[in-house]
């Protein structure tokens, strides 16, 4: 299989994984499901639970665990995009190339959905002590919650959203130390989440977590710079999802403050490094190193 095919076939065993563990849709309950289902399978790229899984088997891999993880993570992430999504956030109508949550469910099902979606991610999570076989397995588990509750926290991707949305206020002064924090928590903290969870599920030391954090650091900061590049450069088509969306909300992003050359630039060093980190360890994933110089070059 060269790369391309194998990452298609990866997707498609994470796609077919998060539709096994979707909520039923039934009761009376069952709208805010609906629209809960909706979001998540609209198709996304599944970048984070594929982060996790190969930086767990860069460690040697994991047990069944994982995939609860796997799967709480990309519930997390599809939240924080309905949410972003809303009319009093970006108020964006299109998302992984179908109307978003709020114009097929109305805004009231889709914040229901995002609160649903996240409260789901942790009951799947925690579901993994059910299967835990020994101590060491459960350590291993409360971590990884550790780990989930802080990055998608008030220290982590809310954090992130909540100086995302200040920025917007013309009034606000913009600086390049609160522009790297907003890149930082809102979009490099779910990555971190991603792979340092893959980490600990596999069984790696302290010292390796602690360099593969850095390491997603960096692939997460090159992630949300090239996302600022495509709000520019490409179209509805391609993306999936509105351009010119940072514009219209006046934010200020790495491309309007450095512009399109020198953010092209910072994708790619970032990238390298994460690639030469990734190099450092024992043993090597050689796809996960490759996934992580495509990034460079996506187009969506
Ligand atoms: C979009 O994330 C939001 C950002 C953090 C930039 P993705 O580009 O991973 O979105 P999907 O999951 O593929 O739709
Ligand atoms: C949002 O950043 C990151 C999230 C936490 C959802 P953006 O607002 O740039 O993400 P897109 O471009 O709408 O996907
Ligand atoms: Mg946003
Ligand atoms: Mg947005
Ligand atoms: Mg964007």
């Amino acid at each position: 299989m060269n790369f391309k095919e194998e990452i298609q076939y990866k997707t498609g065993q994470i796609e077919k994984m998060i539709e096994a563990y979707l909520p039923k849709e039934d009761g009376y309950q069952r709208t805010v499901i609906e629209a809960m289902n909706y979001a998540v399978l609209g198709g996304g790229k599944r970048l984070r639970p594929m982060l996790m899984a190969e930086t767990a088997a860069l460690f040697g891999g994991a047990g069944e665990c994982l995939a609860r993880f796997m799967m709480a993570l990309e519930c997390i992430h599809t939240y924080s995009l309905v949410h972003d999504d809303l009319p009093a956030m970006d108020n964006d109508d299109y998302r992984r190339g179908r109307k978003t949550t709020h114009i097929v469910y109305g805004e009231g099902m889709a914040v229901l959905a995002g609160d649903g979606l996240l409260n789901y991610a942790f009951e799947t999570a925690a579901s993994a002590f059910d299967h835990a076989e020994d101590t060491t397995e459960i350590q291993k588990i409360a971590q990884a919650l550790q780990i989930l509750g802080k990055k998608a926290g008030i220290y982590g991707m809310i954090g992130g959203q909540c100086a995302d949305l200040k920025a917007e206020d013309p009034e606000e002064n913009v600086t390049k130390d609160m522009l790297l924090y907003i890149h930082e928590h809102k979009t490099a903290a779910l990555i971190q989440a991603a792979m340092m969870i893959g980490a600990v599920l596999a069984g790696a030391e302290d010292e390796a977590v602690s360099r593969i954090e850095k390491c997603a650091y960096n692939i997460g900061i090159a992630f949300q710079v090239q996302d600022d590049i495509l709000d520019v450069t490409s179209s509805l088509e391609v993306l999936g999802k509105p351009v010119g969306s940072d514009e219209k909300n006046n934010k200020l992003t790495y491309v309007s403050m450095h512009g399109l050359e020198e953010s092209r630039k910072q994708v790619e060093e970032l990238s390298r490094e994460a690639i030469t980190t990734l190099q450092s360890f024992r043993e090597r994933n050689l796809f996960l190193e490759k996934l992580v110089e495509q990034l460079i070059y996506r187009e969506k």
